[in-house]
């Protein structure tokens, strides 16, 4: 079969479309025949060389895909070949086959296509994991989430909002807050004084409940500046950097959490948890429209290189999608 991988650290040039044996399903898994896979932030670190895959993931990039099932694996129940499938992975999706642990698969509901489902996991598994599990996001909570129009972003906003809570999206971008209107109660671009004044200013001086933080470092102190008292803070996310000094006082006088988390370098069973309390909380609402993967581009595998640059620029509203046709790919 053919896979991307990044011969070297670097830019999207490394990129390369390779051959390479088909996986076998192991114990456990089944092998996914990919339809269509989508580009994550830790791919862009990946391919830079920043961010190693865990122990045991595959080389070739990619941590969502889209497919049917094509061979099932020893004690795997419950799916059969040709089902229709998305799954979290730790590798490999950027290729026409994958092997993944059937607890990573969820059923793609009828109205979503490939390029739909493909944006599905990463973005809403995180979302879901974040504000539903650890900050318990809940009815009359004013939820925060930053880098709104981002895929992890957007689909923060839409769970919020089914979880009951009133939204605030950040993004420092005015063409990209248009985008996001109706995802969000509120839109804020922070200026060159932050967002804490307006955050305080938009809940009535009640503060954020929650904050979902996808940038770090640069808005912490903001982010903890506007937090009611008893508020949650959910750090998944860096592009702000990973070092700052904050006055633990603050958060003290708050009695407030600050709690991070990772997708993917989780034993296998816990993302199976994740995916199963998400499958049933979120596939109905993905099935009837209340939750929609936000797609921002559809790029054919061949040209994963654009793919990256697109997302690197911090163009994208929602995902970038890959198509993986097979009778196109060609290893370079
Ligand atoms: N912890 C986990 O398990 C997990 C899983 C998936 C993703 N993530 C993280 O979640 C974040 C979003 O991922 P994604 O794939 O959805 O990303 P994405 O669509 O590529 O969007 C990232 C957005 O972050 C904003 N941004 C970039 N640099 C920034 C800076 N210095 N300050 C403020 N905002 C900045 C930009 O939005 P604007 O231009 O609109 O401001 C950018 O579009 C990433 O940080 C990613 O690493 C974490």
């Amino acid at each position: 079969m053919i896979g991307v991988i990044a011969t070297r650290p670097g830019g999207p040039e490394v990129l390369e479309l390779a051959s390479m044996p088909d996986p076998e399903p192991a114990e456990g898994e089944v092998v996914l025949r990919v339809r269509a896979t989508a580009v994550n932030r830790a791919d862009i670190l990946q391919r830079r060389g920043n961010y190693p895959p865990p122990p045991g993931a595959s080389d070739v990039l990619g941590l969502e895909a889209a497919g049917t099932v094509e061979r099932i694996g020893p004690g795997v129940t419950g799916w059969s070949e040709g089902d229709r499938a998305m799954a979290l992975l730790s590798g490999g999706g950027y290729a026409e086959r994958v092997a993944v642990p059937a607890v990573q698969l969820m059923r793609v509901p009828d109205n979503l296509n490939w390029i739909l489902a493909a944006a599905v996991p990463e973005v809403f598994l995180t979302a879901w994991q974040a504000l539903g599990r650890q900050a318990r996001a809940g009815t009359g909570d004013w939820v925060l989430v930053h880098a709104a129009a981002s895929g992890v972003g957007t689909a923060a906003l839409q769970i919020a909002r089914e979880l009951g809570a009133r939204t605030i999206g950040t993004t420092r971008s005015h063409e990209k807050a248009a985008f996001i209107e109706d995802l969000a109660d509120h839109v804020v671009v922070p200026g060159p004084d932050g967002f804490a004044e307006e955050v305080t200013r938009i809940t009535g001086g009640h503060g954020a409940d929650v904050v979902v933080d996808l940038v770090g470092a640069s808005y912490l102190r903001d982010n903890i500046a506007c937090l009611a008292t008893g508020g949650r803070v959910a750090l998944i996310g860096l592009v702000g950097g990973t070092r700052t000094e904050i006055d633990l006082s603050e958060l003290m006088r708050r009695r407030a959490t600050l709690v991070g988390s990772t997708l993917r370098a989780r034993p296998v069973d816990e993302k199976g948890e994740i995916v199963a309390s998400f499958a049933e909380w979120g596939l109905p609402r993905l099935a009837d429209g209340r939750l929609r993967p936000m797609v921002h581009d559809m790029i054919p595998l061949t040209r994963v290189a654009d793919a990256h640059r697109e997302v690197e620029a911090d163009r994208a509203v929602g995902k970038v999608v890959l198509s993986v046709e097979s009778d196109a790919l060609i290893p370079m």
